[in-house]
């Protein structure tokens, strides 16, 4: 292998930072021998941090609503395809009822935009959840919204919350979402969250369309300078009602190479192997924890709404109840070396 190659991965193995270029240099010659040398580093930061635990989180998709319009989602507004539905609190809290009663000790709380749902209902949902289960972690997803909201539902007791900046790079984010969507605002959304005091949880998409090596290298450049407490990254994968329709789909040999180089910047890092993922290669999530993920987010959705609720084409677990998917991803997990364990699983330091 190029030994400027494996000089360029060990530098960031002793400093845990690049400059750019030297990020895009690492992207631009990805090949077999580097993404395994960097597997190697990954693995051994997940041990020393995690040992062979994986953490789970269960997935509470709780309204497809959504009043953006992003051209890579499947439930953007626009797509009149998509069959619409929202959860009533109480489903909201028996599915979260169901999954500590499962052994999960966090519940994320995803959805579309969905302005349906008031600062008072999303916080009587985490109150009400909270009240029932005192050690059940409540992170949320659910999108931009102004500081003051974010600062109720903080107050409310949510613990977490995951907003993907989906590309580092201003000009791509542009390509990727209509006009009335901003980039800043976005970025300080994150920057919100964090001055809160949230465990919070970037992540952007792998070679969505148009994106290039240099753009991939200005998102690990955030992640090392931004530092959130969990990255989540999956494949790009088109959705047939979008306006991406005909564009590729991103590689798993990408995204398993991400996670590594992501661990290797920050290793205490939360990083999921996902269902995008696990949807591009049958064994993709599995890959994606021996590349250096230590999280899973299994689906406590009920089974109803599932298959409503598509991101992408071809998504996986649609059919499942939550009982199948816990037991299924335990057996896949126990069957490359690791074990998933009943713990709220914050990310290491972070109550230090
Ligand atoms: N509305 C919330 C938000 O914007 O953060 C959460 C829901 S949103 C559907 C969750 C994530 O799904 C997005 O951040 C995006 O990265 C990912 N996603 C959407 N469409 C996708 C696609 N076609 N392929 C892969 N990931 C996709
Ligand atoms: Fe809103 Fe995808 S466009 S969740």
């Amino acid at each position: 292998m190029d030994s400027k190659l494996i000089e360029t991965l060990d530098k960031l193995n002793t400093n845990h930072s690049l400059e750019l270029e030297e990020y895009q240099l690492l992207i631009e010659n990805i090949n077999p021998d580097l993404m395994k040398r960097a597997a190697e580093y990954a693995v051994k930061y997940q041990e020393q941090f995690y040992g062979n635990k994986v953490f789970i989180r269960g997935l509470v998709e709780f309204t497809n609503y959504c009043k953006n319009d992003c051209y890579y989602c499947g439930i953007r507004r626009g797509n009149r395809e998509c069959e619409r539905y929202r959860l009533r609190t109480e489903d909201i809290i028996s599915c979260a009822h169901e999954g500590y009663k499962l052994g999960f000790r966090t519940v994320v709380l995803q959805g579309g935009e969905d302005f349906a749902y008031s600062d008072e209902d999303i916080c009587d949902i985490i109150r009400r959840i909270k009240a029932e289960h005192d050690d059940m972690v409540v992170t949320l997803s659910i999108g931009e919204r102004d500081h003051d909201s974010y600062q109720a539902y903080f107050d409310a007791g949510a613990d977490r919350y995951l907003l993907r900046h989906e590309t580092a790079n201003p000009e791509l984010y542009t390509r990727l979402h209509p006009a009335e969507m901003s980039f800043l605002h976005r970025m300080n959304c994150l920057q919100d969250l964090k001055n809160i005091g949230y465990q919070v949880g970037a992540g952007f998409m792998v070679q969505s369309p148009g994106q290039t090596a240099r753009d991939l290298a200005m998102d690990l450049k955030f992640i090392e300078e931004f530092k959130p407490d969990m990255c989540g990254i999956g494949p790009y994968i088109s959705h047939k009602d979008t306006p991406f329709a005909k564009e590729e789909s991103g590689t798993l040999e990408m995204t398993l190479f991400l996670i590594s180089l992501l661990r290797m910047i920050y290793p205490q890092m939360l990083i999921p192997a996902t269902t995008a993922l696990g949807t591009i290669h049958p064994k993709g999530r599995e890959m994606g924890i021996q590349a250096g993920a230590n999280v899973v987010m299994p689906n406590l959705s009920p089974t109803s709404v599932r298959k409503m609720y598509t991101l992408y084409d071809n998504k996986i677990c649609t059919g499942e109840e939550a009982a199948e998917c816990i037991n299924c991803l335990k057996g896949r997990v126990s069957f490359v070396g690791y074990e998933i364990v009943e713990d709220a699983g914050d990310r290491v330091g972070f109550y230090k």
